[in-house]
């Protein structure tokens, strides 16, 4: 969602801010804004549409002063225009906000019968308005921030300026995230540390309900209850913090062809020494102690959840259930005795699947999590947190962090079929190593990806296109049509293979391409006949599959991609691949904006 950051610092503001929105811009791009103090002077500048714009706006009119605040906004309230672009301003305040204030047509109607009036349609000027009210009233910056904080109901990550303060910020958090960052006699604020790294690796989190005031030397921090908190200051590694495309044209490429080695790595993290069993962190878990497991997550996660659901049942045994995050605890699901319950989150702010998890706190017996930020909110309220070891993932396509979450699951299932006496010691040790020759089947099928560019130029011309799949493929063709639509905006949809002619079949002609991803496994004839259904209506099929696959059905197919040959149970971690990079090229070749595609943003923390 938005990002936001707050410099109070010895060099001039504007440059890191811009620096820090550019590292956030991910978040949102709708448009952006920052304000300084200059001299005790506060002034904004702000902006429709991607950063460029601001830093443009900033050339011609600049804004000095070595404190600020900054924002890059994903619109909730309110269309992307300058007036609604933070930061927003009252008087002697200004803010950046995070999240929603749900409850702020009350506050706005209780500000309007004191005659106080509004310019902007968003919910976050009601709380500029009413830090100036309590300003207004006598209250010192501090003491009318936290008066306004305890008015809020919803989400929000906030931090304000205030005319003539030279030194200080206020920030303030409950649902969405937000982390101080220490420099030497500077202080910075941000949405999370990778907005921070040019500046410091000294961080705190702050946690659920924190009222933070800082100055460049000091921070004190407020919890929930009000009462004094101490908050570890935690060195992040730069590792995690990169964010550059590595010589690649965008991050989605970088991020594809990171897959090899970032698999590999999650691989090794989980294996045991002699690479014969699965090791989980800390206390680790004993799957006898389980007899359900509930997976809950949102867009690609949620597919990665489908998948591991086949592998869960069909070696383990355990009985799962996958549901979308959003869905979930507005439906009351009751969760019996001895479920395991599992959120998938790359970020792992992600206010749907947190929602749940809280939901699922007191019922499930155990809370688990896969994710790619160890530090986040999602991480930290498991009682077992698995790390994906993706690496920071920019690209609003998620792509690297699902075949990790994928490594990652499927390394859960052998644990769980082990444990529980589905798969013997031997058994276990040959799927294992067959894991391990993932990564090179990666490098095999990236070498040999060009007629994947190839054939995605002629799918830029589709309208609408189908993806089939059986199985294991079933949830890869979900993910497939969900990377086609988010980058390159041609409307995709998937479907089990068995299920079109119960249907969809209806759209089939020949301008409607249908990929079918289908590697010549047990359930390899029973999708080429649906292969074959499509044809016969005059349907064009796009056929990913193996050497043996081809072999036997690549006549048939209007274009065949062909994928080296791993493992049954692997399959959707590789074929995610040519997903990947048929959404890729075709979004390149129709020229969308592939990093930063339109009305999305990379980490959804609203409801
Ligand atoms: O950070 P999360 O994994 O919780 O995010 C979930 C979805 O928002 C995310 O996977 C989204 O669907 C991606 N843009 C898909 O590429």
């Amino acid at each position: 969602m938005c990002g936001i950051v707050g410099v109070l610092g010895n060099h001039e503001a504007a440059p890191l801010l811009v620096e820090a929105l550019k590292r956030l811009e991910y978040r949102g791009y709708d448009s952006a804004g920052i304000a300084t103090l200059n001299e005790g002077h506060l002034d904004r500048r702000r902006a429709v549409g991607k950063l460029v714009n601001l830093s443009d706006l900033l050339v011609h009119d600049p804004l000095a002063g070595k404190a600020g605040i900054g924002h890059t906004r994903w619109a909730t309230h309110g269309a992307p225009t300058v007036d609604n672009a933070h930061p927003h301003r009252a008087g002697p305040v200004a803010v950046v906000h995070n999240g929603i204030i749900e409850n702020f047509r009350d506050i706005r109607a209780d500000l309007a019968e004191k005659g106080i009036h509004f310019s902007t349609e968003t919910d976050t000027e009601t709380v500029a308005l009413l830090v100036q009210y309590y300003m207004d009233q006598g209250l010192s910056p501090r003491d009318a921030a936290l008066e306004t904080i305890k008015r809020l109901e919803g989400a929000y990550a906030l931090c304000f300026l205030f005319e003539g303060e030279d030194d200080l910020l206020i920030a303030a958090r409950q649902g969405s995230p937000l982390a101080i960052g220490h420099g030497e006699g500077e202080m910075f604020v941000g949405s999370d540390a990778i907005a921070l790294a040019p500046m410091t690796n000294q961080i705190t989190y702050l946690e659920e309900g924190d009222f933070a005031v800082i100055t460049r030397d000091t921070l004190e921090i407020l919890d929930s209850a009000g009462r004094p908190a101490n908050r570890e200051i935690r060195a992040v590694s730069i590792e995690n913090t990169q964010v550059d495309k590595g010589g690649h044209k965008h991050f989605m490429a970088k991020e594809i062809a990171e897959q090899p080695k970032v698999i590999g790595e999650a691989i090794m993290h989980y294996l045991s020494e002699d690479g014969k069993s699965v090791v989980l962190p800390g206390a680790g878990l004993d799957f006898t102690g389980i007899d359900r497991l509930t997976m809950v997550a949102c867009g690609t996660a949620f597919y990665a959840c489908l998948t591991a659901k086949y592998w869960f049942e069909q070696l383990a045994g355990i009985p799962v259930d996958v549901d979308i995050a959003s869905e979930f605890r507005y439906r009351e699901p009751p969760i019996p005795a001895r479920t395991a319950a599992l959120f998938v989150s790359q970020s792992g702010e992600t206010a749907d699947t947190l929602a749940a998890l809280r939901f699922c706190e007191g019922r499930a017996s155990t809370i688990l999590s896969v994710v790619n930020v160890p530090e986040s909110s999602i991480a930290r309220e498991s009682d077992l947190a698995l790390p994906i070891l993706a690496g920071t993932e920019i690209g609003v396509a998620s792509t690297k962090a699902f075949t990790c979450q994928l490594t990652v699951l499927y390394m859960l299932a052998l644990k769980a079929a082990h444990d529980r006496g589905a798969l013997d010691a031997d058994r276990l040790a040959d799927l294992l190593s067959q894991l391990r020759a993932l990564p090179s089947a990666f490098n095999t099928a990236l070498d040999r990806s060009r007629p994947m560019a190839d054939a995605a130029r002629k799918l830029a011309e589709a309208r609408d296109i189908l993806f089939l799949g059986r199985g294991l493929m079933y949830p890869l063709a979900l993910e497939g049509a969900l990377k086609l639509k988010e980058i390159s905006y041609i409307h995709a949809e998937a479907y089990a293979s068995g299920e079109l002619k119960h249907g969809p079949i209806a759209l089939i002609d020949k301008h409607v391409p249908v990929v079918v991803m289908a590697p010549r496994d047990g359930l390899f004839d029973k999708t080429t006949s649906n292969m074959q259904e499509v044809i016969a209506r005059g349907g064009r099929v796009l056929l990913i599959t193996d050497e043996a696959g081809a072999s036997e059905a690549a006549d048939d197919a209007w274009i065949t991609l062909l994928m080296p040959q791993v493992d049954a149970l692997l399959t959707p971690i590789l074929y995610a691949l040519p997903a990947q990079l048929l959404a890729y090229h075709t979004a390149v070749a129709k020229g969308t904006d592939v990093d930063q595609p339109r009305n999305l943003a990379k980490s959804v923390t609203v409801e």
